[in-house]
């Protein structure tokens, strides 16, 4: 996986110790629509949605001079739905290195010239989600042909050599038997890969959790053989301890101390903020730290182990050393 320079790294530290005291965010999510291709299972997203009240790309400036963020990411919905994405894009980036911007898409809309104009633009990571090594993330998905899709479009787009592509699979009682599998399709597509976990707080529904002793003797297995995969490449980005984490996010039904509202936060499509993607008291911009004293000082919720959690809820000493060396796929120490 790529690392990021020495020039930039510095760049993250002062932005992010700047933000760390002064209470700012130090990630932030766009969702910059509600619509989606798709109706996944796991997810309370699913089809077109009511579009008008939608932010403009030059309303994104705003939100970059109030929040500052290290990192972006532009997510949904399906964020490539947007046609203006690209534009989106530079408003955010306004012509700078930072924020490190992530595209978090299911790349059925992705093209070898969308992928070129929204890397000309500034997204410096694109990750990918897949649930399943094969048709079943279609069905998973309900988007039939998606596999097939994604089975040409991200080896070719790979290819090129941006080494910038990372899968992100969501391990759920579904797919909890192809860990391995989906790191053995990573390396065949020529890709990076992360895992993340299921939270039943988007739906409500609990069958997708991993709920026996033999789907965590599974999870087990899976991220011992993922840990004996991973090498100094970084390709695949999960830590041991994140993968510890997530261990003991299923065994335990949950991980508290989030600090969602404060060290992250997300904008909606119409530019209020909520703390999380699943949490949906609302804020304007100009009442963001009423969000920290009134929910994020109260916030008893451990309904999920999202990537931005597992960097973002420890100590900055601990966010230096080793998340953030995660997060950016930039590592200072081998962990493994
Ligand atoms: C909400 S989607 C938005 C971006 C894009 N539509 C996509 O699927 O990549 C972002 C990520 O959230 C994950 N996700 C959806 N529902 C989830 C859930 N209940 N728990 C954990 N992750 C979930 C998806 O698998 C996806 O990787
Ligand atoms: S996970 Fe992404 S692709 Fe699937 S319904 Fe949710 S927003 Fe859409
Ligand atoms: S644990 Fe935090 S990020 Fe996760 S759903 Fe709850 S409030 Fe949101």
């Amino acid at each position: 996986m790529r690392k990021v320079s020495l020039l930039d790294s510095i760049r993250i530290i002062g932005r992010g110790s700047a933000n760390w005291i002064a209470e700012r965010p130090i990630v932030v999510s766009f969702d910059v629509t509600d619509s989606c291709t798709c109706y996944c299972r796991h997810c309370d997203h699913g089809g077109p949605k009511d579009e008008s009240a939608n932010l403009q790309p030059r309303d994104y400036r705003r939100y970059m001079e109030a929040l500052r963020p290290c990192v972006v990411q532009v997510s949904g919905g399906e964020p490539m739905m947007r046609d203006d994405l690209a534009e989106i894009v530079r408003c955010i980036k306004g012509g700078e290195r930072l924020p490190y911007t992530i595209l978090v898409s299911n790349w059925s809309l992705m093209t070898e010239d969308r992928y070129l104009e929204l890397r000309e633009a500034g997204v410096q990571q694109f990750s990918v989600s897949l649930d399943f090594p094969d048709d079943r993330h279609d069905d998973f998905r309900v988007h039939p042909g998606l596999y097939k899709h994604l089975s040409q479009i991200v080896p070719r787009l790979a290819e090129l050599g941006y080494d910038d592509i990372v899968l992100n699979s969501c391990i759920t009682s579904a797919n909890v038997d192809e860990i391995a599998a989906i790191a053995g399709k990573a390396r065949e597509w020529g890709v990076n890969l992360c895992y993340s976990a299921y939270s039943p707080r988007r739906t409500g529904c609990r069958d997708y959790f991993l709920n026996t002793p033999e789907q965590l003797a599974v999870l087990n297995r899976g991220l011992d053989l993922v840990g004996a995969r991973r090498d100094k490449t970084n390709w695949i980005v999960n830590s041991s301890s994140t993968r510890n984490a997530t261990r003991r996010y299923f065994a335990q039904g949950g991980t508290p101390g989030c600090k969602a509202g404060l060290r992250f936060l997300v904008v909606r499509a119409d530019g209020m903020l909520q703390p999380c993607s699943m949490q949906f008291e609302q804020y304007p911009l100009e009442k963001r730290e009423a969000m920290v004293t009134e929910f994020t000082a109260h916030n008893g919720c451990d309904q999920c182990y999202v990537s931005i959690r597992s960097y973002l809820d420890k100590s900055f000493p601990q966010l230096l050393g080793e998340n953030v060396a995660e997060f950016f796929s930039w590592r200072v120490r081998d962990r493994d």
